[in-house]
């Protein structure tokens, strides 16, 4: 992938990075905003139909674009949190972010989160979202990135090791499975301060 990163502002605020996907096609990644509500209610949904990984179940996303709305413009204002979309061909194929618990005991660190759709998985997307947020992380002065994963998620918890974050405990039985059963949940982490 080529990367051609545009700009990034003093405040740490990501703007448009645009690379060439494998297949080279463009991509663009930028921050999500209150109006991509309804595409996100659209592609989110997707996901949790084609992965079990996530933390909703088939169908259980509901919300309407109007809460949606709400939902981001209330998420996105709690600091240090941001949002971003992968765009390709115009549409909306991945998204990823990093949320802040607002406490003040607990506001150096955030938690990541990501998903491609599956069309474009293996093609360099989820990592390059990684990159992005950790460079976020890092601009925004944090001390501590989080992230939860399925024990057998192996792709996703490859991608994070190799970002240097490390497994912080096993929470077992701890998230339910499409197929009805319960699956280990890993806590990773990566702190900045001690790289
Ligand atoms: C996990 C996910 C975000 C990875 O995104 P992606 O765009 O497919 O990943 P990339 O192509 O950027 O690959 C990044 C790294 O992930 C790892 N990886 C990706 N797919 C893998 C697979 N099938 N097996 C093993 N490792 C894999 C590799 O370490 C790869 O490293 P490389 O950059 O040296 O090739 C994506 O597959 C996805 O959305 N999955 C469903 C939802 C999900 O699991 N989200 C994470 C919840 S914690």
């Amino acid at each position: 992938m080529t990367d051609q990163v545009q700009s990034n502002d003093p405040a740490g605020n990501i703007l448009p990075v645009t690379f060439t996907l494998r297949d080279g096609r463009t991509c663009t990644i930028r921050l999500m905003i209150e109006d991509d509500a309804a595409e996100l209610c659209d592609v989110f949904p997707k996901t949790h139909v084609e992965s079990d990984f996530l933390n909703w179940l088939p169908g259980e996303f509901q919300m309407t674009v109007e809460e949606e709305r709400r939902f981001l413009r209330d998420t996105l204002a709690c600091q240090p949190s941001i949002g971003l979309v992968v765009v390709v061909d115009g549409c909306i194929i991945a998204m990823g972010g990093a949320h802040a618990n607002p406490r003040k005991r607990y506001k150096h660190h955030s938690e990541f989160g990501l998903t491609v759709l599956k069309a474009f998985w293996g093609m360099g997307i989820g990592r390059k979202i990684m990159e992005t947020l950790d460079d976020w992380g890092r601009s925004a002065g944090l001390h501590k990135a989080t992230l939860c994963v399925f024990h057998d998620n192996a792709g996703a918890i490859a991608l994070y090791r190799s970002m240097d974050f490390i497994d912080q405990g096993r929470l077992v039985d701890h998230a339910l499975r499409a197929d009805g059963t319960y699956g280990d949940v890993i806590m990773m982490a990566k702190f900045y301060e001690r790289i």
